[in-house]
């Protein structure tokens, strides 16, 4: 791999060199992909954070235009229920036509201009409350009161205006762009990473719902890269033992992006952590009740073995019960976790079994609002747990106010959270000083990509496609 290096990298370990030497399984081929590249050491421009012209200019260009996660199926699971999803100004409904349809329509009556449905519920049809202007659930136009009132009214060309639709990993996409790229087409590769662990089987454990006052991209990209653990989860320093090396591996790789590893800068301590503090220390999402309950069958003596090893053997049993003895052919990774990825714009899953997925927007039409979703993914045996409905956490609430819900990451998320206002309101200063953001080379892989599918998407005339 070293010959393919062209970046910088870590002196220390890395990834792949971990991964040799530790994990005694077979390495399946996507985790021995290595996209090292330069990808460039400009800076970029503070005004696509904090502008007017620059939210226009996403809000025409990219989300008119690109696939966007819109909600997930089983949150409507039955013909006629609806759903919404907002973007900017716009908003797009979301109705399950038939037991295996999913429809999408922007969501205005073609009467008045009224939304044709506030939210969330459950229809036998569209009717608008205003004046009862009705449409099928598969936006065939059906009725009106006073139809003689309306003598220009051409029925066959009134249907709810439709845009396009895709599915991947239980989760429903939409693109209002009517000669966009099909979705599986704009995903690519992505579901490789996905085959022994599909999203699809998950159901929805918790649903966190948080407005910050910042730009959505200042908010993402507090979670795209792990240079971050040094100072704002210094815990993570404790639980590695005193180092957490910069080992983590970044890739761009079309519309997406992923990381491996859980990599941090290094920590030196001034203390060495028992492995009690070293548990306490957990950095794992959804790890840590099933950790706990391996532990009190098999307590851990003394620090005489190494804790990592010993909580992956604790997790591959934990896994065991969900998903039986095909537990056994994952590599440690897989089962360890700690990798993310960036669908391009601003959909963020988690991988393996780290059950988390991410989605930031602009919150309205204000450049300088966010709204962050945090999905927890559970598996599941039997049938299909009713999903977690949204929980909602305004300005003034932090996510520790749902640790009853996300148990111990609602601390990791409370110190995450805790920057993201503070640089929004920096950027101005970096602005007046006729600075931009600097980025690492390497470990900001996933931001740098981000910006320049940003450039590419702002700048085209038509939306760009793959390939
Ligand atoms: S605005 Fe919808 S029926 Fe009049
Ligand atoms: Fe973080």
């Amino acid at each position: 791999m070293d010959e393919i290096r062209k970046t910088p990298r870590s002196p220390g370990l890395n990834f792949s060199d971990i991964l040799k030497a530790y994990d005694k399984h077979p390495i399946p081929e996507y985790l021995k992909i290595d996209k090292s590249e330069w990808l460039g050491d400009e800076d970029i421009s503070v005004d696509r954070y904090i502008t007017r012209e620059a939210h226009d200019l996403e809000k025409e260009r990219i989300w008119k235009r690109v696939w966007q996660m819109a909600c997930r199926e089983e949150e409507i699971p039955e013909p006629g229920d609806v759903t919404t999803y907002e973007i900017c100004d716009i908003s797009i409904l979301l109705v399950r036509s038939a037991p295996d349809e999913i429809r999408a329509f922007h969501n205005v009556c073609l009467h008045q201009g009224r939304r044709l449905v506030d939210g969330p519920c459950h229809k036998k049809e569209l009717r608008c409350p205003f004046h009862a202007f009705t449409w099928d659930l598969d936006g065939a136009f059906k009725s009106c009161p006073s139809r003689w009132d309306f003598p220009q009214l051409d029925e066959d060309n009134l249907g709810l205006v439709e845009v396009k639709l895709g599915r991947w990993g239980g989760f429903v996409f939409i693109n209002m762009d009517p000669e966009c790229e099909s979705l599986e087409s704009y995903l690519g590769d992505l579901s490789m990473h996905w085959e022994k662990f599909p999203l699809e089987e998950r159901y929805i454990a918790a649903h966190i719902c948080k407005v910050f006052p910042a730009n959505w991209k200042v908010a993402q990209e507090a979670f795209m890269e792990a240079y971050h653990n040094y100072s704002t989860h210094s815990q993570f320093g404790i639980y590695f033992g005193g180092v957490a090396s910069d080992s983590g591996q970044y890739d761009p790789m079309g519309n997406y992006s992923r990381a491996l590893g859980q990599g941090g800068a290094d920590l030196p301590l001034d203390f060495t952590p028992s492995p009690a503090e070293r548990l306490d220390a957990l950095p794992g999402v959804g790890s840590q009740e099933p950790v706990r309950r391996v532990l009190d069958r098999y307590p851990l003596v003394g620090g005489e073995r190494e804790l990592i090893e010993y909580e992956l053997e604790v997790r591959r049993e934990v896994l065991r019960e969900v998903i039986g003895d095909k537990v056994d052919d994952l590599t440690d990774f897989e089962v360890f976790g700690g990798g993310y990825f960036t669908v391009f714009p601003n959909f963020h899953p988690w991988w393996a079994f780290d059950e988390l997925a991410y989605r930031f927007r602009p919150w309205g039409d204000n450049p300088e609002m966010c709204l962050m979703e945090t999905w927890l993914l559970k598996p599941f045996k039997g049938e299909r747990p009713q999903p977690s409905p949204p929980r909602w956490l305004g300005l003034d609430q932090s996510h520790l106010d749902a640790s009853d819900l996300l148990g111990r990451a609602a601390r990791i998320f409370d110190q995450d959270e805790f920057n993201i206002p503070e640089v929004q309101k920096g950027l101005h200063s970096l602005k007046s000083l006729g600075r931009g953001l600097m980025l690492g080379v390497y470990q900001a892989t996933k931001i740098r990509h981000f910006h320049m599918l940003w450039d590419k998407w702002t700048s085209s005339e038509t939306a760009p496609k793959s390939g």
